[in-house]
């Protein structure tokens, strides 16, 4: 399934500070219930720089892939990541992804998330995982639809929005192949 017309997917640059900076801005209440507390500066071009400088060096040292996600119109409307990658016998990764409150049931996560896998296979990474918090709908019905299957429950796995939360994991081995 690929991106609806006119969006696209682009490897993350500091030049996108800005318009990444305002997109948060805007989706602020729409992420909160998900994300960790945020302090004012993530709201702020200087702030979203200092951010992604951090990504980009995990980036060079091989432990993520970032993307962000383009409208039509040229604003910036949502992220997609392979987080926390691990080499050796694992060759697997985490998956991130977050999508604009105005541009949501349009199939761009779903897209994004079949985006990554083919990043990831391109990685030669063999797993991916994902973690929902348990409130979640939205995320897992993403990764059900990408074929994902629940493998398991963390009880407080992360500190998000105030609390440690429960999440449910899910997981998709992309191929069978033996480690080479
Ligand atoms: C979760 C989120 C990424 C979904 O983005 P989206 O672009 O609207 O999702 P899609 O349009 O690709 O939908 C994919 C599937 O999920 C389902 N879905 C998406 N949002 C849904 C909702 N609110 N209620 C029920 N089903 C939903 C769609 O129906 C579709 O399933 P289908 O193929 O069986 O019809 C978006 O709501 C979001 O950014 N939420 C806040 C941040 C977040 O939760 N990030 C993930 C953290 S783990």
């Amino acid at each position: 399934m690929p991106l609806p017309d006119g969006y696209s997917l682009q490897p993350l640059t500091l030049e996108h500070a800005p318009a990444l900076a305002a997109a948060y801005a805007r989706n602020r209440e729409h992420l909160a219930p998900w994300d960790p507390e945020r302090p004012e500066e993530f709201y702020t071009p200087e702030g979203q720089a200092a951010s992604l400088v951090e990504r980009l060096r995990l980036e060079e040292q091989g432990l993520f892939s970032n993307f962000t996600l383009f409208a039509p119109d040229g604003d910036v409307v949502g992220r997609a990541n392979l987080q926390n990658i691990i080499r050796g016998t694992m060759q697997g990764g985490t998956l991130g992804y977050w999508v604009d409150k105005d541009h949501l049931r349009r199939g761009l996560a779903a897209a994004a998330v079949e985006f990554l896998e083919e990043q990831a296979l391109a990685l030669g990474l063999h797993r991916l995982e994902a973690g929902t918090m348990v409130e979640n709908l939205p995320s897992q019905r993403v990764l059900l639809a990408r074929g994902f299957e629940q493998y398991g429950m963390a009880p407080k796995l992360l500190f998000l929005n105030g609390a440690w939360r429960d999440h449910v994991l899910f997981q998709k081995v992309l191929h069978d192949r033996p480690l080479s």
